[in-house]
């Protein structure tokens, strides 16, 4: 047996590629290990998203290097967006990579492996065949209680801030029948919720072998007939796709989840313009006005920047007063960060740091608060939840409530993937705790 290490960063997408990555690996011998130490292979699933995430990945190779002088045969690949985007620059900064694969060509490591092995040099595989990988990847061996499934993969949006147009290519999605055979497959497994992925997943416009387009909405409702799903979510949507017949299923409810999460990025107008998010703030406010009708419970999430280039005082209080009227279940902020061949990162009207950061403060106070305010409003209620995995403490388990909560609860292992009643009784930092209702 050889050994796999794959470190993931960043999002779900990458998570879910990893775990492809390692079942794509598994029949030429790689089992997967927890550490790099001895490892025959190292896989490091980049993310490029802002500059932190993209330096992590030089840091780790700098520590990837020593340990590979006392472990010669050790392969180190690039996978993921930084490879995508920097490929050849890899190659020049770090002579301890063997092979950069972008996240759209994957399926092909085995060949860039033998290639490697054979020392024909560095091996590079950065093209965007359309979705060619996924009719190349074996099938998953096994799954959690909730499994992710890519249904959706790049982005034409072009937000002026954002390099995932560049790394993730153009939006592709697969086949309804491609996406229904993965879930079937992955409940016979044990998964018990899926969870579709996309850059823009309620951009899905998949097209069946009759050659009809089906909707992301339309997919929800096929996998809702599989018996052993009890529990469906998407992620993540951009404003401008979400479109009145998912909206109508969210009102149907059923195992659609009432949880969206609908990145709005500021609640100034002009920066929405400067940003080509393609909707303004009172458009965004339409369409949760339509979920709430169509769906009264539903829990909303979003990502924020602060400190887009021209960011103005008053700008920035703008997006304050849409957090204030929304209200938000949780929700991610970032600080604003120039990314390398993106339009806004030319703009001249950069903003001081120190600015992004008093703003960063200040909407993530705001956040949190609403965070523990949603959160306190479920002690006392009684709520169907999803038991994922073991808990922090024996004789607990992990799950979790419609609205994405972790709850910790004391139940045996043996219902790990069952569907059941919980009292809630507290909240700490970021969880719930309960009991299971008789
Ligand atoms: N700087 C800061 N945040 C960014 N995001 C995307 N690009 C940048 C950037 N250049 C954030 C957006 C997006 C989330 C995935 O990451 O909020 O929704
Ligand atoms: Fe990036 Fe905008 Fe596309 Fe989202 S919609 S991936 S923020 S370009």
């Amino acid at each position: 047996m050889k050994k796999l290490f794959v470190r993931t960063y960043g999002c779900q997408m990458n998570a879910y590629d990893s775990a492809r990555m390692a079942g794509l690996l598994a029949p030429l011998g790689y089992d997967s290990v927890d550490a790099p130490e001895g490892a025959d292979m190292v896989i490091l699933n980049t993310c490029h998203i802002r500059e932190k995430a993209a330096e992590k990945v030089y840091s780790e190779l700098g520590r990837l290097g020593q340990l590979k002088r006392g472990n010669k045969q050790m392969l180190i690949a690039v996978a993921g967006c930084v490879g995508q985007a920097e490929g050849a620059e890899i190659m020049a900064r770090a002579p301890t990579v063997d092979m950069v694969v972008g996240p759209q060509s994957y399926h092909r490591l085995p060949e860039m492996i033998a290639r490697a092995a054979r020392a024909e040099g560095k091996v590079l595989e950065a093209d965007f065949p359309a979705l060619e990988k996924f009719d190349a990847l074996p099938a998953a061996s096994a799954s959690g209680v909730s499994a992710f499934l890519t249904v959706q993969e790049g982005c034409d949006k072009f937000c002026t801030f954002c390099v995932v147009p560049y790394t993730r290519g153009p939006e592709q999605s697969r086949s309804p029948e491609a996406v229904i055979a993965e879930a079937r497959h992955l409940a016979g497994l044990g998964a018990r919720e899926i969870v579709l992925l996309g850059q823009n997943v309620n951009a899905y416009r998949g097209v069946d072998a009759a050659g009809r387009a089906w909707s992301l909405a339309m997919l929800c409702d096929a996998l809702g007939e599989i018996e052993d799903v009890l529990r469906i979510r998407y992620t993540t949507s951009h404003p401008r796709e979400m479109s009145d017949d998912l909206i109508a299923a969210h009102g149907r409810g059923g195992k659609l989840m009432p949880y969206l999460h609908l990145p709005v990025q500021s609640g100034s107008d002009a920066m929405l313009a400067a940003m080509n998010r393609q909707h303004g703030a009172d458009s965004y406010r339409r369409i949760v006005d339509k979920l709430r009708r169509a769906r009264p419970d539903i829990a909303l999430t979003s990502d924020f920047i602060v400190g887009f280039p021209g960011e103005s005082d008053a700008d920035f209080e703008a997006t304050m007063e849409l957090v204030r009227e929304i209200g938000y279940a949780t929700a991610f902020s970032f600080k604003y960060s120039a990314r390398p061949g993106t339009p806004a990162a030319a703009q001249k009207k950069q903003i001081p740091e120190s600015v992004k950061s008093e703003r960063l403060a200040a909407l993530q106070a705001l956040l949190a608060e609403q965070q523990h305010g949603f959160d306190d409003s479920m002690i006392g209620r009684t709520l169907p939840v999803l038991l994922e995995k073991p808990g922090r403490e024996a004789g607990q388990l992990m799950g979790r409530t419609p609205y994405l909560q972790p709850v910790h609860v004391a139940a045996p292992s043996a219902h790990i993937g069952r569907l059941v009643r919980v009292a809630i009784t507290a909240r700490t930092a970021n969880s719930l705790h309960g009991a299971v209702a008789a």
